[in-house]
């Protein structure tokens, strides 16, 4: 494997200890996967900020890699474990908060932004067709290669640390294009109505297709926040990191053979009963991936002069936040009984300790790991449905 001096230099030690063993990380995964060499990528986003995902261990390791590790491209944090501003008055414990601030710190230190969202697309963060990035949350990653035609493999959170530390990825995968050629082409013969159906789509899809890209034929009339939905359960419910869809997506390489199958009204019914496991919930949590300042816009005009009779999370970007805090659909929510948080989501905060046990969400993604990563049960289906 070809090594450039300037990397010789890192693996050396010569930028660092944390650049050197981010280097190791790195050569590690190459040999793992045959990569010939490290290619520079623009931007990274990492996962593994919840203190619930990462714990202890976590930290500690991350404290010490602050000592003297610093980023070289531009780099974001995925959700954390609480909303970093208002944790204290939504019930996060004491002790978590603590652990959890420390995390923030020593990426902040690193000198990675504390976007804190899954969503980085939203807030004006979005690599061109053809750029090479190191992102590790799955929806991003999926987000990126499907619908802006960027390059980057499913990252780990710690892969994506030593991308930014190093500001290189290894040349294999997704970083390839005769590695973005469909495997499994999906047929939608039904009318998807909303985002439960694309979660739904996207859930079926991914537990067959498991680590393939998909292609999707027949679909028609659906919207950015849809296909962020799709693309979301893809990735929950197989390890899905691109898909094309016919006439809309950058890229539509479907080549030879693949396996052709449909997805009709039967399945898309039998999925959505799979994800349901409860008929009422403590709270009902939306914006898996995080909310859209449309969909935001959507939930307030739902709930305008309306009271909730169930707690309500709107998850979002901070940023996304503010522009809705402007637009006064923060205080329409507040005002039905429900928050607009940001920083976390359902998912990464430790809402199996804030006595919560059934949830409502529309997000297949959400449906699917919630049952095990929260112990939560749920009840699934459209907003307008679980707002009801
Ligand atoms: Fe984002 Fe949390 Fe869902 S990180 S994709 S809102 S599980």
């Amino acid at each position: 494997m070809h090594l450039s001096r300037e990397e010789e230099d890192i693996l050396g030690g010569e930028h660092g200890v944390a650049a050197a063993k981010s280097m190791e990380i790195l050569l590690a995964i190459c040999k793992i996967f045959g990569a010939e060499k490290l290619i520079p990528v623009t931007s990274a986003q990492i996962s593994g900020v919840s203190y619930k995902t990462i714990g202890d261990a976590g930290l500690e390791f991350l404290e010490s890699f602050a000592n003297d590790g610093r980023v070289k491209i531009p780099s974001y944090l995925n959700p954390c474990g609480m909303d970093l501003e208002e944790w204290k008055g939504m019930g996060f414990p004491k002790d978590f908060a603590k652990k959890q601030m420390k995390i923030i710190q020593a990426y902040q230190k690193m000198g990675v932004e504390s976007t804190c969202t899954c969503t980085p697309y939203l807030i004006g963060i979005l690599p061109k067709k053809g750029e090479h990035i190191a992102w590790s949350e799955s929806s991003a990653v999926i987000f990126a290669n499907s619908a802006l035609g960027a390059k980057t493999n499913r990252e780990s959170g710690m892969s994506a640390l030593a991308s930014a530390i190093t500001g290189k990825t290894p040349y294999f995968g997704y970083h390839l294009d005769e590695n973005r050629i469909a495997e499994v082409v999906f047929n939608v013969k039904v009318k998807l109505e909303d985002m439960s159906d694309f979660g739904a789509l996207g859930i079926y899809a991914g537990g067959i297709a498991k680590q393939r890209v998909v292609a999707f034929e027949g679909m028609e009339d659906f919207t950015v926040d849809e296909v962020k939905a799709l693309g979301a359960a893809l990735a929950a419910s197989g390890s899905v990191a691109l898909f094309f869809i016919e006439g809309v997506t950058p890229e539509w390489r479907v080549v030879g053979n693949p396996e052709r199958l449909e997805f009709g009204s039967k399945e898309l019914k039998e999925t959505k009963e799979n994800l349901n496991s409860s008929e009422d919930a403590e709270l009902i949590a939306i914006g898996c991936p995080h909310c859209s300042l449309e969909e935001i816009k959507e939930i307030a005009e739902k709930l305008r002069g309306k009271k909730l009779k169930r707690k309500l999370w709107v998850c979002t970007a901070r940023k996304i936040k503010i522009k809705a805090d402007k637009l006064g659909l923060t205080k329409i929510i507040g005002e039905a009984g429900g928050k607009v948080v940001s920083d976390t989501c359902m998912v990464v905060s430790p809402i199996e300790d804030m006595n919560f046990k059934r949830i409502a969400v529309n997000s297949g993604k959400a449906a699917h790991y919630l049952p095990s990563f929260c112990k939560q049960k749920v009840l699934f289906g459209s907003l307008k449905d679980i707002l009801e």
